[in-house]
């Protein structure tokens, strides 16, 4: 995720930004930059890749000032490139900005500015943020930045500065954290609070619409349309590791616990209410290529091959399109069958996986269409497709991948219901599916509220050698992902199967060691799910099942049950994803395992 940090004092602000920013590394990012006043005007430096050829830049040439801004940016729109990198400037250069968040309305401000006049030098929604605040300003920044945030939907936050005003950092937050730093005579802005813990524990956190103001004597809070606002100063406790990974002993819980806001993410911008469908231009697929396309394949590995699968089962049934999952690493060295009227959907975190890299390159060759799912932008397979859609989980530090899976399955969604609505899907049902897709993250918020019931069924698998995880239809793919979790991370053997596989063999494995964990919400094939789970009773196995809530039938039949509450049958993963997540997790810990770097698994698999 992008990190701000911003400084006015006596202390020359370089190197405090740049140190902020090195606190906030543990963030994810894809290149930096810093603006400082210096008397004269602004002077901008940033680099693209890691902070160190910031650094590197900026020691060529020291800036001098004590005022500043800086910034480390993960792409969400446009590449990872130099000019993409913040701050970006105004059309006259004498504003910079710094941004964190998704500016929606982005392209249609930017055509009423190119008709203005205005030129761009990058890809991002920031920079026309900064044209627009620059077009505003007349003579006092603060009331530019609140005017051009009346005209801005979306998520921000931002630090702005002007050399017209040498003295002054303005900053703002809707939708992205932000707190000001209270120091001895100096004053910070930051997006985390690592970035100025090593100066202050004085902090004044903001509220959505809310604004602040720094100058050389002090700092007011005001919001968009009052001009002050009394907001009291907390005292922070924590210390410096804790807060990176945002208080969370590990980032693999920090990532499952952010998966509300991650789909949100996801889905933002997507969604055309009116219409009951889905707008993804990203895919460049013409309506003409979407009426003759046949069929699709989608390729991935590891967890992102579960996604895939759930998508399959997405895909076929609402869209009524055949659809193929393959594993990229078997796609690649068969002979598949690929034509011009097949789609090739590539699925990957990461986007440098290199079997998914080779499979994409494989269905190239053979005249297919490519699409990417990717959460990192700018990376090998984003780049190599024909067209995409971006996740915007953030980064994912934790090797075991949660927040990516679920995102995944959320754009599996999107893409979904545009194809869908093409073929079969009337609007009033488009519409059914975009409501309850919204009302998942805070779904999903009240599952992560219950985590501490989660950690007290991990007690009944830590000893456990050996796992078996059921589910049918769409939860199919989800008891593999569970089983996957578990393994990756705890080092206990399991292994996900279609319940009603069971019978043909992993029924001998069962007793009352083993626990069997069913994923079993209340949906087309719950009956069916029902007799699988008496079949493991039957023979002294261990339950544990995720049931929707009031499900009294398999309450009574399992050793435990979690409930989930109630949503469409094929979004059901989206919500059963994250308890199994959960399970693993605390699993892991009572076992002493190291959670976010499990033995011999790498974050990013670019080997075959
Ligand atoms: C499991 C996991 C891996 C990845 C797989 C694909 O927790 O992280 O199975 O899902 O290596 O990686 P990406 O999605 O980056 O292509």
């Amino acid at each position: 995720m992008c990190g701000i940090v911003g400084y006015v004092g006596p202390r020359q602000a370089t190197s405090i930004l740049i140190d902020g920013l090195r606190r906030m590394e543990y963030r994810g990012y894809d290149s930096a930059g810093v603006a400082v006043l210096n008397g004269k005007g602004i002077k901008v430096q940033k680099a693209e890749g890691k902070l160190s050829a910031l650094v590197e830049k900026i020691g060529q040439e020291t800036i001098e000032g004590t005022v500043g801004i800086g910034h480390t940016r993960w792409a969400t729109h446009g590449a990872p490139t130099t000019p993409n990198a913040h701050p970006h400037i105004s059309g006259d250069g004498r504003i910079a900005i710094i941004h964190n968040g998704i500016v929606e309305n982005a392209s249609s401000i930017k055509k009423a500015l190119t008709q203005r006049g205005h030129t761009f030098a990058s890809a991002t929604d920031t920079e026309v943020l900064a044209h627009l605040i620059g077009e505003y300003y007349q003579g006092s920044l603060e009331e530019a930045v609140a005017a051009a945030l009346r005209d801005v939907d979306g998520a921000y936050g931002i630090a702005v500065v002007s050399a017209d005003e040498p003295d002054v950092v303005v900053a703002a937050r809707k939708g992205s954290p932000l707190l000001v730093g209270v120091g001895d005579g100096e004053w910070f802005v930051a997006s985390d609070a690592s970035a100025i813990l090593e100066h202050t524990r004085s902090v004044v956190y903001l509220d959505d619409g809310e604004m602040v103001v720094l100058t050389r004597v002090g700092y007011r809070v005001r919001t968009l349309e009052v001009s002050r606002i009394e907001k009291p100063v907390n005292q922070i406790e924590w210390d410096l590791a804790t807060i990176e990974r945002g208080g969370y002993p590990h980032f693999m819980l920090k990532e499952i616990f952010e998966q509300p806001e991650s789909i949100e993410n996801t889905l933002r911008g997507h969604l055309l209410h009116e219409e009951g469908s889905a707008r993804l231009s990203g895919l460049n697929l013409t309506d003409e290529y979407l009426g003759q396309m046949e069929r699709i394949i989608i390729t991935a590995c590891g967890t992102s091959w579960h996604s895939a699968l759930i998508g399959e089962y997405m895909l076929e049934e609402m869209a009524r399109i055949s659809v193929e999952v393959e594993y990229a690493s078997e796609f690649r060295y068969r002979s598949p069958i690929v034509d011009n009227k097949t789609l090739v959907i590539a699925i990957s975190q990461s986007g440098e996986t290199a079997d998914t890299l080779a499979a994409i390159r494989e269905a190239k060759r053979r005249g297919a269409r490519t699409v990417g799912l990717v959460n990192v932008v700018g990376s090998t397979i984003a780049r190599e497709v024909d067209g995409g859609l971006y996740l915007r989980a953030g980064p994912e530090v934790g090797v075991a991948s949660t927040k990516a899976f679920t995102c995944q399955v959320a754009a599996l969604a999107l893409v979904t219901l545009r194809f869908a609505r093409l073929r079969h899907l009337s609007v009033l049902e488009g519409r059914t599916f975009i409501d309850a897709l919204q009302r998942i993250p805070a779904l999903i918020q009240s599952i992560l509220d219950r985590a501490p019931e989660i950690e007290a069924l991990a007690k009944r698998c830590e000893d456990a050698t050996n796992a078996l995880y059921l589910g049918r239809g769409v939860n199919f793919p989800v008891a593999l992902e569970g089983a996957l979790k578990l393994k990756e991370i705890s080092y206990i053997h399991a292994e996900g199967y279609p319940a009603a596989e069971m019978k043909h063999g992993p029924i001998a494995l069962i007793d009352e060691n083993m626990p069997v964990i069913f994923i079993a919400p209340k949906d087309a094939v719950h009956s069916k799910i029902v007799s699988n789970i008496e079949e493991v009773k039957a023979r002294g196995g261990k339950v544990i099942a995720l049931i929707t809530e009031g499900d009294t039938e398999i309450e009574q039949l399992a050793d435990a049950t979690f409930p989930i509450p109630e949503t469409l049958d094929l979004l059901s993963p989206l919500l059963t994803g994250v308890p199994l997540q959960l399970l693993s997790y605390y699993v892991a810990v009572r076992r002493g395992c190291n959670v976010d770097q499990p033995r011999n698994l790498a974050k990013s698999v670019t080997v075959e």
